[in-house]
């Protein structure tokens, strides 16, 4: 202990009474912007200080029964609970405010009951309102906690994201600002058009590809202007696990929609695609998953034939794609054409001069390429144009 000299003693009645002047009966609720939110003057240690920060106690303060996802003027009934089971807490409060992105005032809070009241004394920041304990929410000589019921009315127009923030007193009841435990937190509410989509439209269900096949992925998306990126992989153990190490793909350009995948050499039956959108508020990301395919490989490595494109003029079809042996036979539907090599590009280029009489234009036909080895591609589907490119 150190004694205090008549001169500090002065200084020190004339200080306690200033600041129970200036600082009007906490207890009967709290200044504005004490709610550790950005912007606000800081939270309830700015005067309960003892030299702790905030959260060293062994509660916490919790914010409940918000929304996910807003609708624009409706209505919640949020709860604010403080829970400390330390020694001596017998007495509570709290303060909250909701903002949006901006800092400004998102919404109406409102009591429920006489146990909370809007903020109506200290200075204000911006247009927020604040909402707390009254005197008689303090709920003197109880112990454990409390939770106060209020009321929200989210903004009547989408406002964006918006963060609740509340800090919270665990105090000893002794009607000081001594020897109290603060705590904070914060929530988020979602707008609904943060809500981001994301779908296959590239099936590949039922599908077995190939080891080095070229497969083209595409995908579409909605509310693209809230989408960070696009995150692709694949599972070979039907969908239990997306690894990272099957990671296809990923961009932080929301309008890409497809992707040219080479695929792995991880030959499976329990093969699934996973696409995910990131929303850019940062919330869970919207997905999609395929159906099962296949991937099928040579467990020898031998290199499989591959289709990588197609086109056709007249009764002729073209074939380009890789690893086609000598004598290679172009299957369409389930009928063997007459195949030859090319002559410059044997292992990338096959000719039917008649295959192209059994694809109308304007249909599709499905193709494979059989090596004499006994290998053979992947399907390829070929959309025959109504007019043959030149
Ligand atoms: C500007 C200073 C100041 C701020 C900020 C402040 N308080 Fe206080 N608080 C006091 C003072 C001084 C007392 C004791 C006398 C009184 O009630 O006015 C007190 C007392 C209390 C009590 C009663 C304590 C007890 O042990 O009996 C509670 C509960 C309380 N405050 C809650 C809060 C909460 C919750 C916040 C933050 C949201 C907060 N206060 C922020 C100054 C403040």
């Amino acid at each position: 202990m150190f004694r205090l000299s008549l001169k500090h003693k002065i200084y020190a009645v004339l200080l306690i009474g200033l600041v129970t002047a200036v600082v009007y009966a906490s207890q009967f609720g709290p200044e504005r912007a004490h709610t550790g939110a950005p912007g606000d003057l800081g939270d309830c240690t700015v005067c309960h200080d003892d030299r702790v920060p905030a959260n060293s106690g062994g509660g916490r303060i919790q914010i409940g029964n918000f929304p996910a996802l807003y609708n624009p003027s409706q209505t919640y009934t949020l709860t604010v609970n403080v829970q400390d089971s330390s020694p001596g807490r017998r007495r509570w409060g709290f303060q909250l405010t909701a903002i949006d992105s901006n800092g400004n005032r998102a919404g109406t809070l409102a009591p429920l009951g006489s146990d909370t009241q809007i903020a109506t004394t200290g200075s204000a920041v911006g247009d927020r309102q604040y909402i707390e304990h009254s005197e008689i929410g303090t709920f003197p000589g109880t112990t454990g906690g409390h939770t106060w019921q209020i009321r929200w009315t989210a903004p009547s127009t989408d406002v964006g994201t918006v963060n609740f923030f509340a800090a919270g007193n665990a105090a000893d009841n002794s009607g000081s600002n001594r020897n109290d435990n603060i705590y904070t937190t914060n929530a988020t509410s979602e707008s609904p058009s943060t809500i981001v989509g994301v779908s296959l439209t590239s099936a590949l269900d039922n599908q077995t590809l190939v080891v080095g096949q070229h497969y083209t992925i595409t995908w579409s998306s909605s509310n693209q202007g809230s989408i960070d990126g696009y995150e692709l992989r694949y599972s070979t153990d039907d969908g239990a696990t997306f690894p990272i190490s099957n990671l296809i793909f990923s961009t932080t350009d929301a309008s890409v929609h497809t992707y040219d995948w080479t695929v792995p050499n991880k030959p499976t039956t329990q093969g699934r695609l996973r696409i995910q959108a990131l929303p850019k508020s940062g919330g869970s990301p919207a997905e999609v998953r395929s159906g099962r395919f296949s991937i099928s490989g040579s467990g020898s490595g031998q290199a499989l034939p591959v289709i990588i494109a197609v086109s056709g003029k007249g009764n002729k079809i073209f074939v380009n794609g890789d690893n086609f042996q000598d004598g290679a036979v172009v299957i369409l539907g389930s009928d063997n054409q007459k195949t030859r090599n090319d002559d410059t590009d044997p292992t990338h280029w096959l000719i039917c001069k008649k295959a192209g009489k059994f694809i109308n234009p304007g249909t599709t036909a499905i193709l494979k390429v059989h090596n004499p080895d006994g290998t053979e591609s992947a399907p390829f589907s070929y959309f025959r144009p109504v007019i043959d490119p030149p």
